[in-house]
């Protein structure tokens, strides 16, 4: 935690902080500590540090100062210990998509197959998701659980899905909603940082990474997604945290849903394996074993990754994972029967199918534009006090890849917004590139980071 600064005796000055990061040069630890503190304590203002911030998106960070900056972070807040819940203790954490419901099926899958996954998770940031909207969507589901609790729940079920509460790196949750309106999100130092504090914070012991790379991503190109990936690993370790990553791509929505109650229908279908196997769902299936298979290696559940593989896909095909589905959403206050029953849920009030002009092949998905004009039908915030429809998204019918028939649908929206239906049929329509040609589908899975380095995968 921090300490209370004494009035009147600060020793740096802010202004002369930021021209230094504004001139490219390293900030010491004390430094950091002066500033977050200051912010945290509410005696820097928003405004200097977003000054601050800029400076930092722009000249960048070193190792070094990255290491001090996430320290600093992780020691705004309390860190947890779960050292007395048994097993190895193991996250997911992917750096944002669109459509990226994999949070929502490995938990289950990894903690039904004996490793205990305690997962603090976020909302959605700019055209992105977030799990917490997506669990929000269930009537009475809890995620903003006291310490103890998170402490209890993991303790007695294995997996627990919470926010970042306030005793939690604090000094990352205000600079992150920050940021979020100051344009100085896609920023590798910052964003590496922010998500190790939080992870490290949470008493985990290993953690596997899902860096998205493509135009839904906020890294878009392999290369930046890379660089990120190594950063968040290089934290990882250097704290004690056996981290590694996978860079995977966004350059189309992954699964077939877009939208909080529809991405909760499609994993819940997954989990109960009547959807995901040979279908369209099975590009995210084939992600998420391969994600859970590594979380159940870091977990010492398994010595080699094709029994892991082989675990994560037993969890589902003998509903042990859909029954831990249904355990964690009863012990976190949610309604199982709006799960069990997933069609009784109220039906949003405009339902617009969105059909291809000309027959050819789908060449393209736009993740980015698919992203934002869900913000537009209500799935979304455009400012953070907004309310979401938890109803509101779009239901994919094709990818990449495959043909389509002249005036064919391709997709359908929902929405209660009626004044939004023009601009999001015009969007969605347009979303999609059609050719005469088949084009190469873009690979799913690109390499594997570890300590050791960068891997091609498989
Ligand atoms: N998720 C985070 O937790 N932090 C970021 O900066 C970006 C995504």
């Amino acid at each position: 935690m921090f300490h209370e600064p004494i009035d009147g005796e600060d020793p740096l000055n802010v202004v002369e902080l930021i021209r230094k990061k504004r001139e490219g040069k390293s900030l010491t630890e004390e430094e950091f500590r002066f500033l977050l503190s200051g912010y945290v304590k509410g005696r820097v203002p928003d405004y200097q540090i977003s000054s601050f911030l800029m400076a930092c998106y722009f000249r960048g960070m070193s190792e070094e100062e990255t290491f001090v900056f996430t320290e600093v972070m992780l020691h705004s807040g309390e860190t947890v210990d779960l050292s007395d819940v048994p097993g190895v203790k193991v996250d997911k954490h992917s750096t944002g998509g669109v459509g990226d419901k994999i949070s929502l099926l490995v938990a289950p899958i990894v903690a039904a197959c004996g490793v205990p996954v305690p997962m603090i998770s976020g909302r959605g940031l700019g055209h992105t998701g977030g799990t917490l909207d997506k669990l929000d969507s269930i009537p009475g589901f809890r995620t903003n659980l006291s310490i103890a609790e998170y402490r209890r729940i993991i303790g007695e079920i294995g997996v627990v899905m919470i926010g970042q509460t306030s005793e939690i790196a604090p000094a990352d949750k205000k600079i992150y909603a920050l940021r979020d309106v100051t344009g100085t999100i896609e920023s590798i130092p910052l964003i590496a940082s922010s998500i190790m504090s939080k992870k490290l914070a949470t008493g985990i012991n290993g953690l596997v990474l899902d860096v998205k790379t493509g135009r839904g991503a906020f890294m878009q190109t392999p290369e930046d997604s890379t660089r990120l990936a190594e950063m968040m690993v290089r934290i990882g370790n250097h704290f004690g945290l056996e981290t590694m990553a996978f860079i995977t791509d966004m350059n189309q929505p992954l699964g077939m849903t877009i939208g909080n109650w529809l991405e909760m229908v499609e994993s819940v279908e997954c989990l109960r394996g009547t959807r995901g196997i040979g279908d369209a769902s099975s590009d995210l299936m084939e992600l998420t074993h391969l994600l859970a298979a590594h979380m159940l290696l870091l977990g010492k559940r398994v010595k080699r990754y094709e029994e892991g593989i082989a675990l994560s896909k037993q969890s589902v095909k003998d509903g042990s994972a859909y029954r831990k589905f249904l355990e964690l959403v009863a012990i976190q206050g949610g309604d199982v029967s709006a799960i069990e029953n997933l069609d009784q849920y109220l039906l949003p009030r405009h339902i617009i199918e969105i059909r291809v002009r000309e027959g050819g092949f789908v060449a393209g998905i736009d993740p980015l534009e698919l992203g934002m004009t869900s913000i537009l039908l209500g799935a979304g915030r455009q400012r953070a006090e907004d309310l979401i429809d938890h109803k509101a998204g779009i239901i994919l019918k094709k990818r990449v890849g495959e043909r389509v028939e002249d005036r064919e649908v391709v997709a359908l929206f929902h929405t209660d917004r009626e004044e939004v239906i023009p601009a999001a049929r015009e969007r969605i329509t347009n979303a999609f590139l059609v050719t005469a040609t088949e084009p190469t589908r873009p690979p799913l899975i690109r390499t594997m980071i570890d300590k050791e380095g960068v891997h091609d995968w498989p």
